[in-house]
């Protein structure tokens, strides 16, 4: 997949911008210059929103009413793709037909990104763990999100009866076994395609982080309620929590407190990794992801190495930039550009980036 062409109009601070790529694209220039918000277009068009987690009305130039992107982008087939965003909504379309459906829309285009935010997946919370894996894993998985909203619709059901439950003992148990066993289908469900997504992920990580590192042993640990669990081992790890959930007034089990955990052999990465540990982790798990799209899918996304050098040391980025291989489209933003490799420099265009205007570098300019 490949985003040939892009157009931006009163995205953050590009009034306005127009650009080819190529497959290997490097966007450099200074701190605030406006290098990350090209990447993060890039992925607004294909998600419909950012990756930065804020409103969707700070995409829109400060004073501005209103932000476009257009993008002609190749998979099987060219087309073109446009968002619309204004501050009550927004609208997409493709080849110029409306798309009502967002739903429709999302995920058309593509896109794995790494962002030095991204360290959030190890450092961060459970519930930011989840989330993450959420959204790769309804990439590849259609139904993934229909059990998921299906699971937390129950869960929310089930907490309300348990809570009226508390309060008044004469309620009847059976509708809270109705609404157990509904939670335990869906939960299924999301437990089997998170444990597959996993499994696959670590078939390819440990091999990608020995790439970068040199050392074997990085492997993700999934770790859930339903572990491998029969259904009706679960019904029954469920009854026994029945009075204790009853008491708490919410479900105290279930895959909504599942959790992953980056691990070197038998020791946690969080305690124990160091930040360049840590960040080449995410980075290879971001690989793994990569493959698996294309294992999928049939095709590579588009890759986007956003602020990737910072913390690293020169043979780590260069053992990175060696996995890449040419049938990805990548982008790769930097401060310092000489902290590339001569021979990515080499096949790919330059974009020089400052103060929300983009040009193309020539080579032969002799700044690089
Ligand atoms: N809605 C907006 N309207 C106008 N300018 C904006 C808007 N949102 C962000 N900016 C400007 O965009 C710039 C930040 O751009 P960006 O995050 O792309 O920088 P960067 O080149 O990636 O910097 P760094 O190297 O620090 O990551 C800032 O100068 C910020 O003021
Ligand atoms: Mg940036």
């Amino acid at each position: 997949m490949k985003i040939h062409h892009l157009k931006l109009i009163n995205f953050r601070n590009y009034n306005k911008l127009e650009i080819d790529f190529d497959n290997y694209n490097i966007i450099y220039g200074n701190n605030g210059e406006g290098k990350t918000n090209i990447v993060e277009s890039i992925y607004v068009l294909a998600l419909t929103k950012s990756f930065r987690g804020s409103n969707d009305k700070v995409l829109i130039m400060n004073n501005k009413d209103f932000t476009r992107i257009e993008g002609k982008v190749e998979d099987r087939y060219t087309d073109d793709y446009k968002i619309i965003i204004k501050e009550n909504g927004k609208k997409v379309k493709i080849n110029d037909t409306s798309i009502s459906k967002l739903s429709d829309y999302i995920s058309k285009i593509r896109v794995v990104l790494f962002n030095p935010d991204d360290l959030r997946i190890i450092k961060d919370t459970p519930s930011t763990r989840r989330k993450n894996l959420n959204l790769d894993i309804s990439q590849f998985n259609n139904s993934y999100l229909k059990n998921l909203n299906n699971y937390n619709k129950v869960l929310k059901q089930r907490n309300m009866y348990l809570k009226s439950m508390y309060f008044n003992s004469n309620k009847s148990s059976d509708y809270l076994d109705v609404l157990t066993d509904n939670l335990i289908d869906y939960g299924i469900k999301i437990y089997k395609s998170r444990k597959e997504f996993i499994d696959l992920i670590n078939d390819n990580i440990s091999e990608l982080y020995k790439n970068i590192t040199g050392v074997d042993g990085l492997i993700i640990n999934y770790i859930s309620d339903f572990n491998d669990l029969s259904k009706e081992d679960v019904k029954s790890k469920y009854l026994n929590i029945r009075e204790k959930d009853i008491m708490f007034g919410k479900t105290t089990i279930g895959i909504h407190h599942d959790d992953i955990i980056f691990k070197f052999g038998d020791k946690v990465i969080k305690d124990y990794g160091s930040e360049g540990q840590q960040k080449n982790a995410v980075i290879a798990y971001k690989f793994a992801v990569l493959r698996l799209f294309k294992k999928k899918l049939g095709s590579y996304p588009i890759f986007i190495l956003d602020d990737l050098f910072s913390e690293l040391d020169k043979s780590k980025i260069d053992n990175i930039l060696d996995i890449i291989n040419d049938g990805v489209q990548t982008f790769i933003t930097t401060t310092e550009i000489d902290k590339v490799n001569k021979h990515i420099v080499d096949k790919s265009k330059l974009f020089e980036v400052i103060d929300g205007k983009i040009r193309e570098v020539n080579k032969n300019e002799g700044r690089v």
